[in-house]
């Protein structure tokens, strides 16, 4: 009897995934209870694009949101989704603000820390996972799955290892594109299994639509928590379906010993939420069926219809091919980086420069330069000397961890933000996400704009010029764009970005 812990998903990556992180708190509250009632493992709730949200879109203070759950969810223990040195923003903060920020997300009630680096360095993960473990809580370390040449079963095998000498008390093997095939699954599984003691978690999306069969062979091959999402907010880009889990485990080894009963009513609240969200045109059902691209071309699928917006932005649709060809090319000269937020849309977007300037890294933006010089942390694989030659001339590579190039900022950020300060949490909100936490923070003290704005799932693009100066403007406009909806960098790209081009126009699907 080995039976199988589901992590419920609905409070966070499910709609992060289908409705761009706009579930609100006052629609997860009635609903609370009965979820902790159920018997799950975690309840995911809070972290990955949550925070931001929250801020810039919801009007809601994350941290208050992060309590309330705490005081209706009792039993079952809360977990996030936190991007190792990155915390919930965009760029490596300083270690102060990452063990102040722990700290802080443990106190108000945080039980399981998920901690991952996009490029699966070890050294951007590791004061993270020592300050959750200094705090009580639960550090659960990641190794972000891919496909590539490096990426060998021995290298993930070594990965893990790497994370579990660490102090880590789990490890998840993220799938975060839905590229993770059944029996390659099951490899994985096995190879990891048999070489690390800790409990693993495994987290897929459904975007590929195989999602259910790879939890399956990796239940077979020895993983112990699955991540899921009650039905009504399941599969499409979101997570494989609860309930069919328990079904169909029900009377097996892997028996998850929760009630169906219960959990259907739980799907009886999510169900009118979810013709909500698509009334309103939050949740494009175009995003439910199968992305078959995922499969072909081994990209999120999500990059995919970036790129497709990208050029349709710079009249170039008809490069299509072309840039699909120079995505594994470009990956390839940045080490074969993992593509999850945000290195996939800095290969994505040097792609479809490449291709549109006529010139293999004619353009090359700042993002770009910071991947190669070890900015972001050491890439899988080496940056062949050609392309550093060409992107960095003559200036040295970064070979230590990039936070330890950064002081100590957390005293210099309360005196920036005193007079918005309300509670301590706050300092870590404009440590974060200055420019949006600031915004927040005048609406919180002048009064917030009744009722809060509901977003709209998208703007109609403006037409770009049909000038190859316009064309490539547009391309970066839109590529900035795409990091922006993924990242909510676009305060920092404002400059360049030209006014008619929203930064939403461009609704990516890459999830986390
Ligand atoms: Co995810």
């Amino acid at each position: 009897m080995r039976k199988i812990k589901i992590t419920e998903t609905a409070l966070r990556d499910a709609h992060q995934s289908l409705i761009a992180t706009r579930m609100r708190l006052d629609e997860m509250t009635p609903i609370i209870e009965q979820l902790d009632n159920i018997g799950y493992h975690s309840l995911e709730a809070w972290g990955g694009a949550t925070f931001d949200a929250c801020i810039r879109f919801l009007n809601e203070d994350p941290w208050e949101r992060l309590r309330v759950i705490k005081s209706l969810a009792k039993k079952t223990p809360l977990q996030m989704l936190l991007r190792g040195q990155n915390l919930l923003g965009y760029k490596h903060y300083a270690d102060d603000v990452v063990e102040y920020f722990v700290q802080k997300a443990v106190a108000n009630g945080m039980d399981i820390i998920r901690i991952f680096d996009a490029l699966n360095d070890p050294r951007n993960v590791e004061t993270a996972i020592k300050a959750c473990k200094k705090e009580g809580g639960h550090a659960q370390a990641t190794v972000c799955y891919t496909t590539s040449p490096v990426h060998t079963l021995e290298l993930f095998v070594k990965d893990a290892q790497r994370l579990e000498s660490m102090g880590a008390d789990s490890l998840c093997i993220k799938d975060m594109a839905g590229l993770l095939i059944p029996y390659a699954a099951y490899d994985l599984i096995k190879a990891i299994r048999e070489n690390v003691k800790i409990p693993l978690a495994l987290h897929t999306h459904y975007t590929s639509g195989v999602g259910s069969m790879t939890y399956l062979k990796a239940i077979e091959a020895g993983i112990d928590i699955i991540d899921c999402a009650i039905s009504p907010m399941s599969m499409g880009t979101s997570q494989p379906p609860t309930e069919a889990f328990v079904a169909t485990l029900k009377d097996t080894q892997y028996d998850t010993g929760l009630d169906l009963n219960k959990l259907s009513d739980i799907a009886e609240y999510f169900r009118p939420l979810r013709e909500k969200y698509i009334a309103s045109g939050l949740l494009d059902t175009k995003i439910l069926g199968v992305d078959v691209n995922a499969l072909k071309y081994q990209v999120p699928g999500g990059m995919l219809s970036n790129l497709i917006s990208q050029l349709k932005q710079a009249n170039a649709s008809d490069k299509y091919d072309e840039v699909l060809n120079e995505v594994p090319r470009v990956r390839k000269d940045f080490g074969y980086s993992p593509l999850v937020t945000p290195t996939s849309q800095i290969i994505g977007t040097q792609a479809v420069m490449n291709v549109i300037t006529g010139e293999r890294y004619k353009m090359v933006p700042k993002e770009s330069k910071a991947v190669i010089k070890g900015e972001y942390g050491q890439t899988p694989a080496p940056i062949p000397a050609d392309i550093l030659k060409k992107i960095l001339g003559d200036e040295a590579q970064i070979t230590c961890r990039p936070a330890d190039l950064i002081a100590p900022e957390l005293e210099s950020t309360r005196e920036k933000m005193k007079e918005y300060l309300q509670q301590e949490e706050d300092v870590l909100t404009y440590a974060l996400l200055p420019q949006v936490a600031e915004a927040f923070f005048k609406m919180r003290r002048d009064g917030f704009p009744a009722p809060a704005p509901t977003p709209a799932a998208a703007e109609p693009a403006k037409k770009a010029e049909g000038s190859t100066n316009g064309a490539v403007t547009a391309a970066i406009s839109a590529a900035v764009a795409v990091i922006s909806e993924e990242d909510g960098m676009q305060y920092e790209i404002k400059s360049i970005r030209p006014a008619g081009i929203s930064p939403w126009v461009l609704s990516g699907r890459l999830k986390m």
